[in-house]
């Protein structure tokens, strides 16, 4: 493309208010984040569990860097798998409850190997509505067939599977969305598909949140390992890292790894990251209270929230969105919150399809912060928005 058109194309982005950048932020403990030499509350990011400043974490971090160096040097078949790496995967089938994992370089790449490799060109993939652009991607590419479900409605499943008949079918979501915070009734879903038709999932806002030991959306509705034919999540939300995982039955995630480009020519993870991952596995699975301390910053958010007359939606989750009436209310809501210290992201269409204040609780928070957001939100509501 022509440098003129780049720039083209930049201005208009500009002038649609679309243009999308970075901000230059420091994450604090306790739930802080600085930016520009002001400290914030952070409101925004995915650290449910609050290990991303868990000192023992770091440490085991710094020690691995040590001990095992940051660089994997190759893809997994190349030179790229080591003894961190195993121990990872070792870690996570005994967590999980699985035979086999392959490891990622990221969720987004785990998504689309998923997809890639366990949809056949004849056999149609069914899928949430909402999901994450690493799946909605794979669709674009043009080589699967798929039809999409609005988002939860199993009646609209059941009528799509009803009307594939003897296609082979496989049906692919979330365990909790992203952008919503819902929780995907699993087991429900998973009665309406005969032995033969799987079910993928991503439980990237679910691992180490929900379930014993925080294994996943997916144990909390009392579905087991064994009744997904692939699980997917990433380190890089509640586990305090970076990179991501498919787990399933040793032959399913066999077939992954002769098929999945993206694990084939890709360097593998980092050694260092990958010890401290199976850190932050001990931690998640040992420190039942950092879950309990969550759900509690849940329910005090929930109920202030409602007592100050704030609209909000049916999501029991860490993640709670306000839904804006404009793309305008999110931003200049988020704006005025800045201001009043908090850092709370609007997000607009085209990732959500309604413009939204994406509130993310963690484990992190004290009920102090969580009582500052909820007058801060009440305070710097745009004022012709006498609702969300
Ligand atoms: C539901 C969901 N799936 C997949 C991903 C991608 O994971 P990663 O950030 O590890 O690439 C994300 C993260 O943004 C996500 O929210």
């Amino acid at each position: 493309m022509h440098l003129s058109q780049m720039q083209q194309w930049l201005a208009q982005r500009r002038d649609q208010g679309l243009y999308r950048q970075e901000q230059l932020l420091q994450p604090l403990p306790g739930g802080l984040l600085g930016f520009n030499g002001q400290t914030l509350l952070n409101f925004s990011g995915n650290d449910y569990l609050g290990l991303a400043s868990a000192p023992t974490l770091r440490q085991a971090f710094a020690d691995a860097a040590h001990n095992v160096g940051s660089a994997a040097t190759g893809s997994p078949l190349v030179t790229g798998f080591q003894r961190a790496h195993a121990e990872l995967s070792r870690v996570l089938c005994d967590w999980l409850g699985v035979e086999a994992v392959l490891l990622f370089s990221s969720g987004f790449a785990a998504n689309q190997a998923m997809l890639s490799a366990l949809v056949a060109p004849d056999e149609l993939l069914l899928l949430d509505k909402y999901c994450h652009a690493s799946m909605q991607d794979v669709l674009m590419q043009g080589q699967l067939r798929f039809k999409r479900y609005p988002h939860q409605d199993f009646q609209a499943l059941r009528q799509l599977l009803a009307k594939a008949q003897d296609k082979a079918v496989v049906v692919a979501t979330e365990g909790v969305f992203s952008m919503d915070g819902d929780i995907t009734d699993s087991r429900a879903l998973l009665s309406l598909l005969s032995p033969e038709q799987p079910l993928l999932l991503d439980d990237a806002h679910g691992i180490g949140v929900l379930g014993e030991e925080g294994r996943g959306s997916w144990q909390q509705q009392g579905v087991t390992a064994q009744q997904l034919q692939c699980l997917m999540a990433n380190f890089g939300k509640a586990l305090a890292g970076q990179g991501g995982f498919l787990a399933g039955s040793r032959d399913v995630i066999d077939y992954i790894r002769q098929q999945s480009r993206h694990y084939i020519y890709s360097t593998a993870l980092s050694p260092a990251l990958c010890q401290a991952m199976v850190h932050s596995i001990e931690l998640c699975r040992r420190e039942q209270w950092r879950r309990d301390k969550m759900a509690e910053n849940i329910a005090l958010f929930r109920s202030g929230a409602v007592t100050a007359g704030l609209q909000l939606t049916d999501s029991v989750t860490a993640i709670q969105p306000l839904l804006c009436r404009d793309n305008a209310t999110a931003i200049l809501w988020s704006q005025a919150l800045k201001k009043a210290g908090i850092w709370l992201t609007a997000i607009r269409p085209p990732t959500v399809p309604q413009a939204r204040l994406r509130i993310c609780l963690s484990a992190a928070h004290s009920p102090a912060q969580i009582t500052n957001l909820i007058s801060a939100l009440v305070k710097a509501r745009p004022v012709d928005s006498d609702s969300n």
